[in-house]
């Protein structure tokens, strides 16, 4: 993307006669929402809105409502400026970066609140943080009204919630998925992964690991699923990393524990390092069939 002019607006009405703007130019738009430290991940999903749009948005807010009361909302790593510099860098049209009472005047009192998907693995562990997040990525969609919206497969759960409300309250913007991005080591990247220390950051790349072998493993048939698991649990543990609030093999699109061997499913993995939550997830499948291309 080219260098460009960087707009960045703080309340939903600028925001909104800004995009009005391009609209009028007969503009596509795309929203990419971040909760800002950016990296590259998340400038990933700008360049993709880029190539497809004539216009990206992207947003900066560290949304309280998904965070639990004993998370880490006060020490989530922050740093505007260094954010600005990045999506000016990167082209990005527009910055959204509301105040917390610009998205929460006294008196809000809706949620959103997505069943079925979110009764499992990160719904389990983390009580609340589906609801404050699809609360607060309806009301981007509804203040923007994107042509398309852009989120990252790194937090899969996240992104099929996503595409569940959107289709469920026919909101009509795309929801479109972007490949993880991660270190040369294997590591993916996130605004979390701040709070790792060397030796931590050192043991970090075993989840992707374990994760890929396993996958690996089931997609040739050299293990049984279960089996699969275990090691993989096995290894990330002997690695350092505990607890494990889960390690499982499960339906991609429905997030049921797979076990019809002829449907899409996805490895998915949160496990604690120290005092850092990492999260990450890997498709069973072509992709890593030892005859395949390996994945980087
Ligand atoms: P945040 O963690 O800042 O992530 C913003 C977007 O970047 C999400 O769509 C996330 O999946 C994507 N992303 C993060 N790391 C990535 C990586 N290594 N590769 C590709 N994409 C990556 O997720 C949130 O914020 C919030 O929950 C939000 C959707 C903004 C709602 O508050």
């Amino acid at each position: 993307m080219e260098a460009g002019h960087l707009r960045i607006v703080r309340t939903v009405s600028q925001l909104r006669e800004q995009i009005s703007k391009y609209r009028a130019a007969r503009e596509t738009l795309a929203l990419v929402p971040t909760m800002g430290f950016l990296h590259e991940g998340h400038l990933s999903l700008m360049r993709q809105g880029r190539a497809s749009h004539d216009r990206v948005c992207a947003t900066l807010f560290v949304n309280p409502r998904q965070f639990g009361p004993s998370e880490d909302l006060k020490t989530y790593p922050r740093d505007e400026a260094a954010d600005i510099a990045k999506l000016r860098a990167g082209g990005v049209d527009l910055l959204f970066a509301p105040s917390v009472t610009e998205m929460y005047p006294a008196g809000a009192a809706t949620t959103v609140s997505v069943s079925g998907l979110t009764d499992c693995l990160c719904g389990v562990t983390r009580p609340g943080f589906f609801d404050g997040m699809a609360t607060v990525v309806t009301k981007l969609l509804l203040q923007a009204l994107p042509d398309a919206a852009i989120f990252g497969e790194k937090d899969y759960q996240q992104l099929l919630v996503i595409k569940r409300f959107a289709k469920d309250l026919d909101i009509p913007i795309e929801i479109l998925g972007g490949p993880t991005v991660r270190e040369a080591d294997g590591v993916a990247l996130s605004s979390r992964n701040a709070y790792l220390d060397a030796e931590e950051r050192a043991r970090a790349p075993e989840l992707f690991a374990a994760l890929k072998a396993a996958a690996a493993s089931i997609a040739a048939r050299a293990q049984s699923p279960d089996a699969a698991i275990k090691a993989a649990r096995q290894r990330i543990e002997t690695a350092g990393f505990g607890p494990i609030d889960y390690l499982d093999h499960r339906d991609a699109e429905t997030l049921a524990s797979a076990e019809a061997t002829d449907r899409p499913s996805r490895l998915l993995a949160a496990a604690w390092l120290g005092k850092t939550r990492l999260i990450d997830n890997v498709v069973v499948g072509d992709d890593y069939a030892p005859t395949k291309r390996p994945l980087g």
